[in-house]
């Protein structure tokens, strides 16, 4: 039995946490779901329930930049990058100290850690109560569409995880932004937008450039954030199938007819499982998407776009 917690129920969410239990809690960008992330059990137990491939890394989240540092050693434009945006959808890869305490399934025996402090109260507040750093993916099944409410992870994890604390709904709606590296590149476009990491570095900031066939971030795999359908991206005239809109226009949902990138990112979690099911009840294989543009927010709705389009493994 998955045990569903009001946020009055904190504390119930922090015990398990600290029993060594996977508890699922909301953030500002998606549902995560949580494990002591100096428990090697604990942290097994979030790729047992997610089927997650052991070689992708997790995000460890603390309550401030101060216990950031107690686990990776910060360049100066990570302490930047952090002083502009944490607590928020940022995430730092850093190389990791030594005598850390963290399982080492945390960083799939990397030298280097991702860390995040967010900035969702009842995110904060748990990670408190826990005292210690918390490990959390997305709190799906590996290769799904990211949860952005506490029924959307109950639906998919149920009896397989301990809780979920109902926070109510995401208000980012997409993952964090990933920066690693010196000088620091985005590795997941998420959240925070290159332009916001630029002003906060004072220069021009680029996507990591690809080392071969590596993905930039292990998890980064062609295909993930997959619905049942397929989906055709770009498209701006209406097929006889359900359509995704971005903008003013014809379609079954829309993610913004004002097209605002902001509004958009919110809902695309949700509005792709809607349009899932709508492909599924018109009998159609596939649904369409409107274009999106390729700037600010756009980069990283773009980026699950593409993802949730890529043929599956
Ligand atoms: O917004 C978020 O970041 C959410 C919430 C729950 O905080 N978490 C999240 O975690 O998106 P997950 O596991 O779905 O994505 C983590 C990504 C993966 O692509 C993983 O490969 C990458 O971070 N990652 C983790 N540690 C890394 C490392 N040391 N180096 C490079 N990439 C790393
Ligand atoms: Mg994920």
């Amino acid at each position: 039995m998955t045990q569903v917690l009001s946020p009055d129920e904190i504390a119930t969410a922090a015990a398990l946490l600290r029993d060594g239990a996977c508890v699922a809690f909301p953030t500002e960008t998606v549902y995560g779901l949580g494990a002591d992330a100096t428990d090697d059990a604990a942290v097994a137990g979030i790729f047992a329930a997610k089927d997650r491939p052991r070689f992708n890394p997790l995000i460890v989240h603390v309550p401030d930049a101060k216990s950031a540092w107690r686990l990776v050693d910060p360049t100066p434009e990570a302490r930047k990058l952090a002083q502009a945006h944490w607590p928020g959808p940022l995430s730092l890869v850093l190389p990791l100290k030594a005598d850390t305490g963290l399982s080492d399934l945390v960083t799939a025996g990397l030298g280097t850690l991702a860390v995040r402090v967010p900035a969702h109260p009842l995110a904060v507040a748990l990670l408190r109560l826990v005292g210690r750093p918390v490990a959390a993916p997305s709190a799906n099944p590996s290769g799904k569409i990211s949860p952005t409410t506490a029924a959307h992870v109950t639906e998919a994890l149920a009896g397989r995880i301990a809780a979920v604390l109902d926070g109510g709904a995401c208000d980012v709606g997409l993952e964090s932004s990933i920066f690693g590296g010196n000088p620091m590149a985005l590795l997941r476009p998420g959240g925070v937008t290159l332009d916001d990491a630029e002003v906060a570095l004072g220069r021009p900031v680029t996507t990591a450039a690809h080392s071969g066939t590596q993905p930039l971030a292990p998890g980064q795999l062609a295909s993930h954030y997959a619905p049942e359908a397929a989906i055709k991206l770009d498209v701006t005239r209406r097929e006889s199938v359900p359509h995704l809109g971005f903008g003013p226009g014809p379609a079954d949902i829309n993610l913004s007819e004002r097209a605002n990138l902001t509004e958009a990112a919110t809902c695309l979690f949700a509005a792709l499982r809607d349009m899932d099911a709508l492909a599924a009840q018109a009998g159609a294989s596939y649904f369409t998407v409107s274009p999106i543009p390729s700037e600010g927010l756009g980069l990283a709705i773009r980026d699950r776009l593409t993802r949730a389009a890529a043929p599956r493994l």
